[in-house]
């Protein structure tokens, strides 16, 4: 039986580019890693327990529709740990880090990332060695049992914990995948999906904006499908690939064109992407040296800036404030090839 206490994080994520796209199989985007983590821990203990600081009380493994994603992940564990000849010996986990401020959710996390955290926590936990991309299958064979209607690009993000290319699957054949195989033999298939890091060549400042509006995926996703069409499909998958090159090569104009474009992409697909908000957010850039779009989902949450000088940078956080746009979080990010 383990004997020792384990720790572990998972990062945020936030969309640069590909959103809603990246819902029909064979798509891409490219997804940031956040470095705010919520933060798991799991102890042995005589019963199972299992808390999060988003609720107020405890649960042990019978069904609680709060804990339904956690008790999930338990689940897709204990299955896991039989394919090792191995059982699910009691512990406690406890989970914190709600990704919030003023009580309010910032949008940086998904409900996916605490699968991927309980997961992580318990492999960790059980000394069992998950490769990436297990741990990838692993939780999104939990959340597709669970009917998530996301495209599971920001599974694969937190799961690398890095800048990162996503090519997304087909959902509905691994769904019917999951009545006919076992969980053994859906391991090992090949689902068709592509995660790859993003080697970024490309000096600049990411800046996150906040709009202290909470809006909610999966509401989201329902009120926009129906306009996606084949030529918004077409134009993202040709943006999202350019601006793939763009980052690797270290190209500052083709970047801002792809993401420009992608932003109005998405401002031309759905009137309730860009919110009043999000639409200042982006026109903050006017006339400096600088990129801005929504991120995600849209209808509120966070908008992203790529920003290539200081003055810029200065601008628009300023700009920003003026509009009730917090900044969110600030990066430098060097081109690999840059002193
Ligand atoms: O708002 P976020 O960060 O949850 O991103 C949603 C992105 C969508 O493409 C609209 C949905 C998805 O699951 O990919
Ligand atoms: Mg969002």
């Amino acid at each position: 039986m383990p004997q020792k206490t384990i720790k572990t994080t998972t990062c945020g994520k936030l969309y640069l580019a590909g959103e809603y796209a990246i819902l029909t199989p064979n798509q891409v985007a490219i997804i940031k890693d956040i470095p705010i983590y919520m933060t798991a821990q799991v102890s042995p203990s005589k019963d199972f327990q299992l808390s999060s600081d988003m609720f107020d009380y405890s649960v042990d493994l019978s069904d609680d529709d709060h804990y339904a994603l956690i008790q999930e992940s338990v689940k897709t564990m204990a299955s896991y740990l039989k394919l090792q000849n191995k059982t699910l010996a009691p512990f406690s986990l406890q989970i914190t880090g709600k990704m919030e401020k003023d009580g309010k959710k910032i949008g940086i996390g998904s409900s996916g990332s605490v699968t991927v955290l309980t997961l992580k926590a318990l492999s960790l936990f059980y000394q069992l060695k998950l490769s990436k991309e297990e741990l990838f299958k692993l939780a999104v064979y939990t959340l597709l049992k669970r009917g998530d209607n996301g495209s599971m690009g920001d599974i694969a993000c937190i799961v690398y914990e890095t800048l990162i290319y996503y090519r997304s699957f087909d959902r509905h054949r691994v769904k019917n995948w999951l009545l006919e195989m076992t969980l053994q033999e859906l391991l090992e298939k090949d689902w068709g999906f592509t995660i790859k890091p993003v080697k970024t060549n490309l000096s600049f400042t990411f800046l996150v904006g906040w709009t202290k509006q909470p809006s909610i995926s999966s509401q989201m996703i329902k009120k926009v499908q129906a306009s996606i069409s084949s030529s918004f499909l077409s134009t993202s998958k040709k943006e999202v690939d350019d601006l793939y090159v763009a980052l690797e090569t270290g190209h500052k104009e083709k970047t801002k064109k792809s993401l420009s474009t992608l932003g109005q992409l998405l401002e031309d697909l759905h009137p309730s992407i860009y919110s009043p908000q999000l639409r200042a957010l982006k026109n903050a850039t006017y006339q400096l040296d600088a990129v801005a779009k929504s991120s995600g989902a849209g209808g509120g949450d966070c908008g992203i800036a790529l920003v290539f000088d200081d003055r810029s940078r200065l601008e628009i956080i300023k700009r920003w404030e003026q509009e009730n746009i917090s900044l969110l979080y600030q990066e430098k990010v060097r081109g690999l090839h840059d002193k």
